[in-house]
């Protein structure tokens, strides 16, 4: 450890999730981590993920993550709830380079964060079904209780844009009344594209229960991950595109929603044929 070139060092990081959401975990990596260079892959063909089985999302990581070590990269963040949680654990063990993925650290969070031992989290039908937030967090303190529930329609709605409109309000309310009734103090938004609802989530949840946005540990743990590997970076190469994105499909549809979301704007998207990896 510790022994990189200054190359190696100043090598990317890759990023992916199963389209767009992720971006709300890179967005928080470049805000925290301004002198690493990041590949971004979005699998806007096949998304959604939260609806798909193990096996399935297991065969699209090893692909993705075949497409990113073409791109020389020197770590790669799971900037996917789903993808964490399905297949994490098992890509870990086939590939040399460092990994993390979103689940833990936002575990992490909020089993520190809650006062009462009542926590909520909110993610896709397969992260809840994964149980994996409930054994990460019991497994930090057995006496803490989580209280999962699937809210399916946010993905959807976020992507079209709806992130202030009364239709997501009413579902947000129709989802999120038995997390109230169980009286949770802290909520995991544990899914990509749920901390774009924040406001609307507070708004019907209230200032006393706190939401946790696995993406702020998260980047925290790629510095502490590149770190232990000897692989941060000092600052970013000169005449290197800092950031680069690429997708399964839709790259037009892509750089729209990244650019009402991401704090530069972002000129050109490659489409990759993600099935060839
Ligand atoms: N990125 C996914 C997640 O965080 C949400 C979108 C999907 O279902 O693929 O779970």
């Amino acid at each position: 450890m510790g022994q990189h070139t200054s190359a190696e060092r100043g090598a990317p990081v890759g990023v992916f999730d199963s389209g767009v959401g992720g971006l709300t975990v890179a967005r928080e990596i470049m805000r925290q981590l301004p002198e690493e260079r990041l590949v971004y892959f979005g699998d806007t063909a096949r998304v959604p993920y939260g609806s798909k089985s193990q096996g399935t999302i297991l065969r699209f990581v090893r692909q993705i993550v075949r497409f990113l070590e073409t791109k020389e990269v020197k770590a790669i963040v799971v900037a996917c709830n789903t993808a964490s949680a399905y297949a994490l654990e098992t890509i870990e063990k086939e590939i040399r380079l460092p990994i993390i993925g979103v689940v833990k650290p936002g575990a992490r969070t909020a089993a520190a964060a809650s006062r009462n031992g009542r926590i909520g989290v909110i993610a896709t039908d397969a992260t809840i079904g994964s149980g994996l937030y409930t054994q990460f967090i019991q497994g930090i303190n057995p006496r803490l209780q989580v209280f999962g529930k699937a809210c399916p329609l946010f993905v959807p709605l976020v992507e079209e844009g709806l992130t202030h409109d009364f239709v997501t309000e009413e579902i947000a309310r129709r989802y999120l009344k038995e997390l109230q009734e169980k009286e949770i103090d802290t909520l995991i938004l544990g899914c990509t594209h749920y901390p774009l609802l924040r406001s609307l989530i507070r708004g019907i949840m209230g200032d006393e229960v706190q939401l946790v946005n696995p993406a702020y540990e998260t980047a925290l743990d790629l510095r502490r991950l590149l770190e232990e590997n000897g692989l941060l970076s000092e600052h970013a190469p000169e005449g290197l595109e800092k950031y680069q994105y690429y997708v399964s499909d839709g790259a037009e549809k892509f750089r729209l929603f990244a650019n009402s979301i991401l704090p530069h704007e972002i000129r050109t998207t490659q489409v990759v044929d993600i099935e060839k990896y």
